[in-house]
């Protein structure tokens, strides 16, 4: 009788830990509906402001705004983020900015409404820089729902936002839904901690009544065989250790992991992304082509002109600092390679394979991309690394959705009349135009 209440221990421990597992799961699932009713109603309230409405789209629909998501990370995520500036400006809350009926013609050509002498457009084209951003062959459709997925992610980091911060103050629909999602999470984060403890206090009181009931056992001499063994039995370390299945466990997570690691360095062979090297000088972008805006083709002359875009010559910077400077130890580094007659020895950073073709002014002259779509945001390097991967994969994705730059360009014309009849409606992208090809890149 002692020996069937002994053995019901382990169960009654096995007991707790299930109903423990299934109150938690309960409580996942009740979070999941708060999160449902506290997000929805706030993220289709910010995604129909009176802007979207307009067109047919119909703001908060989903397949628009998943259709938006692909559109944006397709044309725009190169340039732009929802909340922070990358290369053009956070695109979050826009719709408060500007009305749809001012985004639609930017978005499909840009500098149309700035050479229209638009103030807002004038103002913002010279606040970064003078950047053109390219044209986009998109229809009144695609632009709203690429509209109403950006206003869309706006409730979801709002919703970020709003459990990080506690109480934000509810500026609108979204971030009054998030705030009641961000009081039921941390309601549901309190009930599982005192649950815990609960559990744990729990497991406490029974190993000790478990000791004090073996202590008592032990004090009574009407035990047999079998209750002793039990009561004596103790968790044998040494046979678990030795035992196949445990061997055979580490042994298989220890080849995958090394399999892991082997795919891993053999896919990142000359992958250089993030690439930085320590400079012999220490020259600033940020200085100079952010703070003192000075234009990259000043440095880099050709650029615009020829396959490379060649790194400057002592000279260049003597232009400045014969007189800028002329005390710093780092500018006396530009002297002594003059006096020595040798060229500043620059790291190479971003470097192709001799196999690949790649032009310089094939892309910034002819197709009018601008140097951060490929380098990033240098003007705000203090060092340069490099930030695209420079696969050939991503070659081939910018030139699949790329729509090429055909305006004014004779060259093009007739190109894109027969492509026009063939497939109306898909841009005239560079593969198109063969931009695919091979041989366009391999000698
Ligand atoms: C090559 C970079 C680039 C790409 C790609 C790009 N943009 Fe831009 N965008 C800019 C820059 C730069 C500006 C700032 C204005 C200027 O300099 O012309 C801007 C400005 C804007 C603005 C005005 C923002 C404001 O605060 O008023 C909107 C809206 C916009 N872009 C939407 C888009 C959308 C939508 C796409 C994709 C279809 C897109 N952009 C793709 C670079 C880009
Ligand atoms: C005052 C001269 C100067 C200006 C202006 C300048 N650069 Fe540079 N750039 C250099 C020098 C010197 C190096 C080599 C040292 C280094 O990497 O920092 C360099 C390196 C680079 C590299 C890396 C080259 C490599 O080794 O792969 C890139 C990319 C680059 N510049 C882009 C730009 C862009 C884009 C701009 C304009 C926004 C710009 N630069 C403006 C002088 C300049
Ligand atoms: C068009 C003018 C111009 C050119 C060309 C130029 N610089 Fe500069 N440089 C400046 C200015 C302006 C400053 C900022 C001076 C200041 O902070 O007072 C500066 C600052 C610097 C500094 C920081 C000095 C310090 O100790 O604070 C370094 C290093 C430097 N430049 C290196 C170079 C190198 C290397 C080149 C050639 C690749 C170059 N610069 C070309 C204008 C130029
Ligand atoms: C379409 C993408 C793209 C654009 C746009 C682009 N670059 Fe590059 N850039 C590259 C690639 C790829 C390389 C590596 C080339 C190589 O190794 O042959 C590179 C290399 C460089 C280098 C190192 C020297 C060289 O020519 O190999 C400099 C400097 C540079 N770029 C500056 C610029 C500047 C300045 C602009 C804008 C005026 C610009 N790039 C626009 C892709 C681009
Ligand atoms: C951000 C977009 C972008 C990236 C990244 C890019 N390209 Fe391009 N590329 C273009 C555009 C746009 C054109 C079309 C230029 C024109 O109007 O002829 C082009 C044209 C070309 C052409 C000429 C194609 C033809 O039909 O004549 C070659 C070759 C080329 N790119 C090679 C490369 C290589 C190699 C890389 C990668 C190292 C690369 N490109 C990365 C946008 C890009
Ligand atoms: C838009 C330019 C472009 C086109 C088109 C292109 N490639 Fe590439 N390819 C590259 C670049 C850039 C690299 C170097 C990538 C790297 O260093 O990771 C490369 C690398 C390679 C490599 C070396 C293996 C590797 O990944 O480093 C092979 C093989 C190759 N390409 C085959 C082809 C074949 C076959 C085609 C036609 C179906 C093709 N390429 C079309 C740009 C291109």
């Amino acid at each position: 009788m002692n020996s069937i209440r002994l053995r019901s221990l382990p169960h009654l421990l096995l007991a707790l830990v299930l109903t423990f597992a299934g109150i938690q799961q309960a409580s996942a699932q009740e979070a999941a509906t708060v999160k449902k009713e506290g997000v929805t109603p706030g993220a289709t309230a910010a995604a129909t402001p009176a802007t979207v409405a307009a067109p047919a789209a119909g703001g908060g629909d989903a397949a628009a705004i998943a259709a938006g998501d692909a559109l944006f990370k397709g044309n725009c995520a190169q340039c732009h983020a929802i909340n922070e500036q990358v290369v053009g400006p956070a695109l979050g809350g826009i719709t408060k900015r500007r009305p749809i009926s001012w985004l639609l013609p930017w978005i499909k050509n840009s500098s149309k409404v700035v050479a229209s002498g638009d103030e807002y457009a004038v103002a913002l084209y010279n606040k970064f820089n003078k950047q053109q951003m390219p044209s986009f062959a998109l229809s009144d459709k695609e632009i709203t729902s690429i509209v109403a997925y950006i206003t869309s992610e706006e409730g979801k980091t709002a919703a970020v936002a709003g459990v990080t911060a506690g109480n934000a103050p509810a500026a609108d629909g979204a971030a009054a839904g998030s705030g009641a999602e961000a009081g039921a999470g941390k309601y549901m984060d309190i009930l599982l901690i005192v649950l815990v403890v609960v559990l744990i206090v729990l497991v406490v009181t029974l190993v000790i009544i478990g000791n004090l009931m073996k202590d008592v056992l032990r004090g009574r001499k009407d035990l047999d065989g079998r209750d002793i063994e039990i009561l004596e039995q103790r968790f044998d370390w040494g046979k678990f250790y030795r035992s196949p299945v445990l061997r055979g466990i580490v042994g298989v997570v220890f080849a995958l992991v090394l399999l892991y690691e082997g795919v891993q360095s053999v896919m990142a062979v000359g992958l250089n992304q993030g690439y930085q090297p320590t400079q012999p000088i220490a020259f600033s972008h940020k200085l100079h082509a952010g703070t003192n805006q000075i234009n990259c083709a000043y440095c880099h002359t050709s650029v615009y002109k020829s396959k490379s875009a060649n790194i400057p010559s002592a000279n260049i910077c003597m232009n400045c600092h014969s007189q800028i400077k002329t005390e710093s130890p780092e500018i006396k580094k530009i002297y002594r390679a003059i006096e020595r007659k040798q060229p500043i020895q620059w790291v190479r950073i971003h470097n192709l394979p001799d196999l690949a073709y790649f032009n310089h002014s094939q892309h910034t002259q002819v197709a009018g991309l601008q140097c951060q779509t490929c380098h990033g945001p240098i003007q705000n390097m203090e060092v340069v690394y490099q930030y695209s991967a420079l696969t050939m994969g991503w070659c081939i994705n910018c030139h699949r959705e790329m729509p090429l730059n055909t305006k004014d360009n004779k060259y093009y014309d007739n190109l894109v009349k027969l492509h026009d009849t063939k497939n109306a409606g898909a841009p005239f992208t560079v593969s198109s135009n063969g931009g695919t090809e091979c041989s366009k890149c391999h000698y």
